[in-house]
C-alpha cells in the first residue's frame, strides 16, 4: 500500500485489441505520420466501440476533439459489472491501479507476476481500449528487497526489471509512466533508492531502457503537484529539457491532478503549454477532485466547474493528448482511504450515477449532457474524430476521420464548430457550406460517401486564429 502524499501547504495539493492495434498499424504504415497515427487509431477505435458509437460517451465526445478520456481500473473491479458496465463504455484508455506496480510485477528479484496487468490489458482489449502503463520507476510500492539492495546493485536491477516489463506488454500499451514522482515538493529530487545509487541520471537511464524494450510506445514522467507552474514544476520543465538535449528518449509528461475542490491551479493550461512547446504530449493522468465528506451541494458545483476547466485547459492545448480519472467513481476512488474525511472526488458517485461533474464534462467536450451510463445516444450511423495535422504561428491545420458504424453508408454529413477567433480559410474532400454566423461550417460527403461498415475517410481545412486559440473543433457526423 503506498503511502498517501503528505499534508499540503494551503494552494496546494498533496497528491497523494487487438482490433485497435491492427488498425493503428495500418494507418501508420499507409500515412507514415507518426504524430497522427495516436489520434487516428483512436479515432478508428471508438467508432468501433459503443463507446465512441455512443457519440454522447465521455470517450466518444473525446475521441471527436482530438484526445482520449480514461479511468483506472483495478483487478478486483473486474467481476464488478456495473464498474465494467461503465468502464468499458464511457472511457477508451485504462490505467491499471496497482497491478503494473513494482511489488506486485516482481515481489522478489528475478521472478515476476504479470497475471494481474494482464487481466486489465485484456479487458481493455475486449472493450476497445488502449493502456497506459503504470509504473515502473517509483518510491512507492517498491518491495522492500529494492530498496535493501547495496546501492551498487540497483542499477542493474532496475534495468532489468524495465526490459522485463516492458517487453512483456511490448506492443499492448499506448504509454508508459516510466518514472512516477521523482520530486519533492521544493523541486529537489526525492533521495529513494534509485536517486541514492545513481543520482539524478536514473531518469535518463530508465527512460533509455524502456525505449529500448518497446521503441513504440509513449514513455512518460509522472508527477503531482507540477500542473500549475510553482518550484516543482519547473524542476521537471529544467529536467526535461535537458533530457531532450541530450537525446533522450521521452515522450511526455503526465500531470496526475489530484485536485482538491476549488484549487485548480489557475496556471495549468499556461504550464501544460510550455511543456508542449518543447515538442512533448501532456496528458491528465490521475484526475479526481476531492471535498470533505458529508459531500454539500456547494462542493459538488464547484466540483463540476473544476472539471470543465481542466477540460477546457486540455482542450486548448493541441499536445494534450487526453484526460484520465482515477478510479470509475467514489466508491472504488483511493481517496477516503488515503485521505482522511475527504471523497467524492470522481464523476460517479458511491451508487454509479453521473454528477454535476459528468454533465460538466461532457458540456465541456462539446456533448448536449444526458446520459452518463452505459446505454448510450443515437448512433446516427457514422462517427467524427478530430486530429490536428500541423500548427504554425496564426494557424493551423485539422482532419476529420469520418468512420462508418456497424453498417455500410452510403452519404454522411460532418459539422466543426470554430472558437471565436478562429476562422475557416479552406477546406478539401467534401462540399462544404456555412451557418448565418459563419462558425460552422456543414461538410457534406462528395466522391467519399460510400464507406463499408466501420470505414474511414478523412476531409481537411486549413484555420486562421486571430487570437491564438489552436482548440480542437468539436465536431459531429451524421447520416441521413
Ligand atoms: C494509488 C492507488 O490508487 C492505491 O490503490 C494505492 O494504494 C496507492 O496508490 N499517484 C500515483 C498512483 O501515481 O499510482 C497512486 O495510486 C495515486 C497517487
Amino acid at each position: 500500500m503506498g503511502k498517501p502524499h503528505g499534508s499540503q501547504p494551503s494552494g496546494s495539493q498533496p497528491s497523494g485489441g487487438k482490433r485497435l492495434r491492427e488498425v493503428r498499424l495500418r494507418v501508420r504504415l499507409t500515412a507514415g505520420l507518426a504524430a497522427l497515427v495516436t489520434a487516428i487509431g483512436l479515432g478508428a477505435l471508438s467508432g468501433a466501440t459503443p463507446a465512441g458509437a455512443a457519440g454522447t460517451t465521455l470517450a466518444g465526445l473525446a475521441s471527436a476533439r482530438g484526445r482520449y478520456f480514461g479511468t483506472e481500473l483495478t483487478q478486483d473491479l473486474l467481476s464488478d459489472s456495473t464498474v465494467t458496465a461503465i468502464a468499458g463504455t464511457q472511457f477508451n484508455m485504462v490505467t491499471p491501479g496497482n497491478e503494473m506496480k513494482w511489488d506486485t510485477t516482481e515481489p522478489s528479484n528475478g521472478s515476476y507476476n504479470f497475471a494481474p496487468g494482464d487481466a486489465i490489458v485484456s479487458f481493455a482489449q475486449q472493450h476497445g481500449m488502449e493502456v497506459r502503463g503504470h509504473n515502473l520507476v517509483w518510491y512507492s510500492q517498491l518491495p522492500s528487497w529494492v530498496s535493501s539492495l547495496p546501492t551498487s546493485q540497483v542499477q542493474a536491477a532496475m534495468e532489468s526489471h524495465i526490459t522485463t516489463e516492458v517487453s512483456h506488454y511490448k506492443g499492448e500499451v499506448y504509454s508508459w509512466d516510466v518514472v512516477n514522482e521523482p520530486f519533492n515538493d521544493d523541486g529537489s529530487y526525492r533521495a529513494d533508492a534509485f536517486y541514492n545509487a545513481m543520482g539524478s541520471g536514473y531518469i535518463a537511464d530508465a527512460l533509455r531502457t524502456a525505449h529500448a524494450a518497446d521503441p513504440n510506445a509513449k514513455l512518460y514522467i509522472n508527477d503531482y503537484n507540477i500542473e500549475g507552474e510553482g518550484a516543482k514544476s519547473d524542476a521537471l520543465y529544467a529536467l526535461v529539457q535537458s533530457l531532450i538535449s541530450q537525446g533522450v528518449p521521452i515522450n511526455g509528461v503526465g500531470f496526475e491532478s489530484h485536485f482538491i475542490v476549488g484549487q485548480v491551479p489557475a496556471t495549468m493550461q499556461a504550464n501544460m503549454r510550455r511543456f508542449a512547446a518543447l515538442g512533448l504530449d501532456v496528458a491528465v493522468t490521475e484526475l479526481d477532485d476531492r471535498m470533505p465528506l458529508p459531500a454539500t451541494s456547494a462542493d459538488l458545483a464547484q466540483q463540476a466547474t473544476d472539471y470543465a476547466t481542466v477540460v477546457d485547459d486540455c482542450l486548448a492545448v493541441s499536445r494534450c493528448v487526453g484526460i484520465s480519472q482515477w478510479g470509475v467513481g467514489d466508491a472504488d476512488s483511493w481517496i477516503p482511504g488515503a485521505f482522511s474525511g475527504y471523497g467524492a472526488a470522481t464523476m460517479y458517485d458511491s451508487g454509479y450515477q453521473p454528477k454535476p461533474a459528468y454533465n460538466a464534462v461532457v458540456a465541456a467536450l462539446g456533448g448536449t449532457g444526458g446520459g452518463g451510463g452505459t446505454g448510450g445516444g443515437g448512433t446516427g450511423g457514422c462517427t467524427a474524430a478530430y486530429t490536428e495535422t500541423q500548427q504554425w504561428s496564426g494557424g493551423f491545420n485539422g482532419q476529420v476521420t469520418v468512420t462508418a458504424g456497424s453498417s455500410a453508408i452510403t452519404s454522411w454529413t460532418s459539422t466543426v464548430t470554430m472558437g471565436g477567433g478562429q476562422v475557416i480559410s479552406a477546406s478539401w474532400n467534401g462540399n462544404a457550406t456555412w451557418n448565418t454566423a459563419g462558425n460552422v461550417m456543414t461538410m457534406k460527403s462528395s466522391y467519399n460517401g460510400s464507406l463499408a461498415a466501420g470505414a474511414s475517410t478523412t476531409f481537411g481545412f486549413t484555420v486562421q486564429t486571430s487570437n491564438g486559440d489552436y482548440a480542437a473543433p468539436p465536431v459531429t457526423c451524421t447520416t441521413p
